[in-house]
């Protein structure tokens, strides 16, 4: 097969990307290793940046979002005894949107099918190849099992932190950072109406927890757990009352209303960036050239502000052969990334608790800053509601 670019990886840096080539009249293949049905399913992220609702509004991708979406103002910060409303609005200008990333990955499917894009889902063995030539190419092996070559002008490598595309680039043409964090998170998902208005981050002694939503009758919530736990450890009774005491059930008459669990699962956390995010004629792209510990909110906004730059760059390759964006890329790109990474350690280590009290002193201190602070409020309100595509 022949293309403009080919596309390994159809979450919402491969699928987003696709489109907005499409939109500027560029083709693509894209070669997703699991399931339509596996990709759709997975519970992630639950959180839209303002920059990334635009961008999603301005691509025609706006009227889920519109009609299921939920913008909130702000947060909520809290520690025991104490629970603070952060007005986003009020405070930079900007609003946040809860819109699950299923919603947004069924969006960027149905707005795929509709245009008869070209997705291989159960491929196995995508590799990328030549990257070092003007004449890339992407191997795989088809449901079916036969061997397929897809022949292009440029790769794009959308297939997050365990695809082959991080490691196509030689060793001594990468830098990599990485820190693993000492604690991970149980999530849950519940079929009761959230106790919340908007979303509450809390600090407690026993560790982090936060309540999210997904719509008016679905509730999304974590807690801080220990590296290794098993989802087995963690009976609903043991959950509802983790999150009651950390949320702080009976504070000032708030409440906390269990429901029927639907979902348990346990993520660790971790923050890596390999850079460039360019190699040849192979451009990375959200999760395979970046992770952020949850805490921020900024893995899926990361993965729509990198296609964003992509690929505008890409149409300038593939139409003019001219070089100037897809040169700047990765620059581009990083600035941002790590932006990203600096709010999502930050956020991450002012909330979870490491068993050292200094830490937790320190800690203390900085939520009340930022929430008795008009500087430190805004500085974390800039952060959380998003800074601008080309930051
Ligand atoms: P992915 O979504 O990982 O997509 C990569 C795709 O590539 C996948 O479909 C994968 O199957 C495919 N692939 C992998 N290997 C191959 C291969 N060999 N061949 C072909 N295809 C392959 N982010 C936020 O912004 N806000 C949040 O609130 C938030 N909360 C989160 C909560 C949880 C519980 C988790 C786990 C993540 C959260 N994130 C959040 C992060 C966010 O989900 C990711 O950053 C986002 O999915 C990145 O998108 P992506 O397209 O780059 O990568
Ligand atoms: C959700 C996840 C996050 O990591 C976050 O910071 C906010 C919300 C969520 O899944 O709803």
């Amino acid at each position: 097969m022949r293309t403009d670019v080919a596309i390994i990886g159809a979450g919402p840096a491969g699928l987003l990307l696709a489109h907005l080539l499409a939109q500027d009249g560029i083709e693509s293949i894209v070669v997703e290793s699991r399931a339509k049905e596996y990709v759709a399913a997975r519970i992630r992220a639950g959180i839209l940046e303002s920059s990334s609702v635009d961008l999603l509004r301005s691509v025609g991708l706006g009227a889920g979002i519109e009609a299921q979406g939920d913008e909130h103002r702000g947060i909520y910060l809290q520690w025991p005894s104490e629970r603070h409303h952060l007005d986003f609005v009020d405070l930079v200008g900007r609003s946040v949107w809860v819109y699950g990333q299923t919603q947004v990955q069924a969006d960027l499917v149905a707005a795929s099918e509709a245009a008869g894009r070209q997705v291989y889902y159960d491929a196995s063995d995508a590799a990328p190849h030549h990257l070092d030539t003007d004449h890339p190419c992407v191997t795989f092996t088809d449901a079916g099992g036969a061997a397929q070559r897809i022949d292009a002008v440029a790769v794009a490598g959308c297939d997050g932190s365990f695809g082959p595309s991080r490691a196509a680039v030689p060793d001594d043409q990468r830098d990599t950072w990485e820190r693993v964090y000492p604690y991970s998170w149980l999530g849950i998902l519940a079929d009761v109406a959230p106790s919340t208005d908007e979303l509450i981050y809390a600090w407690h002694p026993d560790g982090f927890a936060m309540h999210s939503m997904r719509s008016a009758t679905v509730s999304r919530l974590y807690l801080q757990v220990p590296n290794g736990t098993a989802v087995a450890d963690w009976p609903d009774d043991r959950i509802w009352t983790a999150l009651a005491t950390r949320l702080g059930h009976g504070q000032d008459g708030w409440q906390l209303t269990p429901g029927l669990i639907t979902d348990k699962s346990v993520l660790p956390m971790r923050s890596f960036v390999q850079s460039p995010m360019r190699h040849g004629r192979l451009f990375l792209a959200g999760d395979a050239a970046h992770t952020v510990p949850p805490t921020g909110a900024k893995g899926l906004n990361l993965a729509i502000a990198d296609v964003a730059l992509l690929a505008p760059a890409l149409g300038d390759l593939v139409r003019k052969s001219d070089t100037a964006l897809v040169d700047a890329y990765s620059d581009t790109a990083l600035r941002r990334v790590w932006r990203c990474e600096h709010f999502s350690w930050w956020m991450t280590s002012m909330l979870h608790i490491s068993g050292d009290p200094f830490d937790a002193q320190l800690q203390l201190a900085q939520l009340r800053w930022v929430t008795s602070s008009a500087a430190g409020a805004a500085g974390l309100a800039e952060n959380y509601a998003g800074l601008p595509i080309g930051f």
